[in-house]
């Protein structure tokens, strides 16, 4: 039995799946709502003898769509993409994400901006009329990350928003290591009031390697609601 987030994950998985066509490049996203979309696109190349060839944002998505039986290729390989399906932790009106809060934000925005057109799968929690809620994670490269961290710091005193809490993301009692060799930061914000001012400042940061506001990059989002429905932004 499914419980009402996972039908609403469910449901915009399931929709965005029907945007992909045989013959396609796709790229795939990361997370719990991406899980559901790999899943229905390998029932649809099983029921429907659906072909596409698939550019995974992780390993981990890599690994189920290999199990799904989807053509996973490299990006390199595969050049430009058709379109992108993925999760997001948050969006708002102008369609501003943040993502990264299953660590994989970077090969997800390189993905994306390597897409035609970016597809966010979502429930509706979460849309926010304010970013920042969501803590923004910042991949930086493990040499020297505490003076990065620092510097992090430092660079949001001069940013508008509410907090300025740093902290380095563990898993299992150790540093959380991203696909990348790279750890991450997470920012506690409360609100951003300026993502595009503040995505300069922290990638301009040495030892930043990438953060995870999406800006420009996302086209639409398919929302997933607790009955089971959709409905559409952009
Ligand atoms: C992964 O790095 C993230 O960007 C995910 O897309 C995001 O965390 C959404 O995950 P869920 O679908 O599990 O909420």
């Amino acid at each position: 039995d499914l419980s009402p987030s996972d039908i609403a994950k469910r449901a915009t998985a399931r929709r965005a799946a029907d945007l992909v066509e045989t013959g396609m490049k796709v790229g795939l996203g990361t997370g719990s709502t991406a899980a559901f979309l790999v899943s229905r696109l390998g029932e649809r190349l099983r029921d429907e003898g659906l072909r596409f060839t698939a550019v995974p944002t992780s390993t981990r998505t890599a690994e189920q769509a290999r199990g799904e039986g989807i053509e996973v290729v490299t990006l390199n390989e595969a050049g430009r993409l058709d379109l992108t399906i993925d999760g997001a932790d948050e969006f708002d009106a102008d369609l501003t994400l943040i993502k990264g809060g299953g660590g994989a934000h970077l090969q997800e925005k390189i993905v994306a901006a390597a897409s035609d057109r970016m597809v966010v799968i979502a429930d509706a929690g979460k849309e926010v009329a304010t970013l920042g809620a969501f803590p923004l994670p910042v991949e930086v490269i493990p040499f020297g990350w505490r003076t990065t961290q620092a510097l992090v710091a430092r660079t949001l005193e001069n940013m508008d928003v509410d907090g300025g809490e740093t902290v380095l993301r563990m898993r299992d009692g150790a540093a959380f290591v991203t696909d990348e060799g790279n750890h991450i930061l997470d920012l506690h914000l409360g609100r951003i009031g300026d993502a595009r001012a503040l995505s300069a400042a922290l990638n301009h940061v040495p030892g930043v390697v990438e953060n995870g506001l999406f800006i420009d990059i996302c086209d639409s989002v398919v929302i997933g609601h607790e009955d089971g429905s959709v409905s559409l932004r952009g």
